[in-house]
């Protein structure tokens, strides 16, 4: 087998969740009157939520707000992101993502999540993945978010896999450039796809069960 593991990124990878995070910021900034787009949106892909409001704020003429503003922002837009999340079953979690995992599995590779959300264990929940994977490295347990190599990092650590033998599977370019400097392998999707950095680029989710060398 090419690898003994997989570390998957979850939003915008496992499930649509990124389009919730979009909207729930989207609200947010409406609120407070900051321009932003799907383009800023892009720029969020794998950042920590105090780092991308961070990021939202670049767009802000007034005058600066404090810490504490900050986290009271930061928390108002979980609180309708949380909002958001309560609507996904496990009919968000799309036939080809789970037979995917499930052939992985079967295989004997180890799987994770790698993920900056502090939101991971709501989301598996909400989409029937609770206790599927070996290991959970989310934004929970890490101090430092994506493009550092932590998450992906404990992750390993937590299968007790060598980086090496690790393939990432990623959206956001700032996990495809953690888990280059993990010294795992990458495979781009959605957002990440084309990115030169990147192993592998996956048109479907399902090209995993070949580049990791399942045979069935
Ligand atoms: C990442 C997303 O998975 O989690 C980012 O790609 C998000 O966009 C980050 O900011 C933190 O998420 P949460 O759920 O902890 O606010
Ligand atoms: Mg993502």
């Amino acid at each position: 087998m090419k690898y003994k593991a997989v570390i998957f990124d979850l939003d915008g990878v496992i499930c649509h969740t990124d389009r919730y995070h979009y909207l729930a910021w989207k609200q947010l900034a409406d609120k407070i009157g900051i321009y932003f787009d799907e383009s800023i949106n892009n720029r969020l892909r794998g950042v920590s939520r105090m780092e991308s409001l961070e990021i939202i704020l670049e767009q802000w003429k007034g005058t600066s707000f404090t810490e504490e503003e900050k986290i009271g922002l930061a928390e108002e837009k979980n609180a309708i992101y949380k909002e958001l999340l309560k609507q996904m079953t496990e009919k968000d979690l799309s036939i080809e993502v789970k037979d995917t995992l499930e052939r992985l599995r079967k295989s004997g590779i180890l799987l994770s999540i790698g993920s900056s959300s502090k939101n991971a264990g709501f989301i598996l929940e909400r989409i029937g993945l609770t206790g599927f994977f070996d290991a959970i490295s989310d934004g929970n347990n890490i101090t430092k978010s994506k493009p550092d190599p932590e998450v992906f990092l404990l992750a390993a650590q937590y299968l007790k896999t060598e980086p090496g033998d690790c393939l990432v599977v990623e959206d956001a370019r700032a996990g495809i450039d953690a888990a280059a400097a993990a010294g795992m392998g990458s495979a781009a999707i959605g957002d990440a796809l084309g990115y030169s950095l990147a192993d592998y680029n996956l048109k479907e989710f399902k090209e995993l069960i070949e580049i990791c060398g399942v045979v069935s």
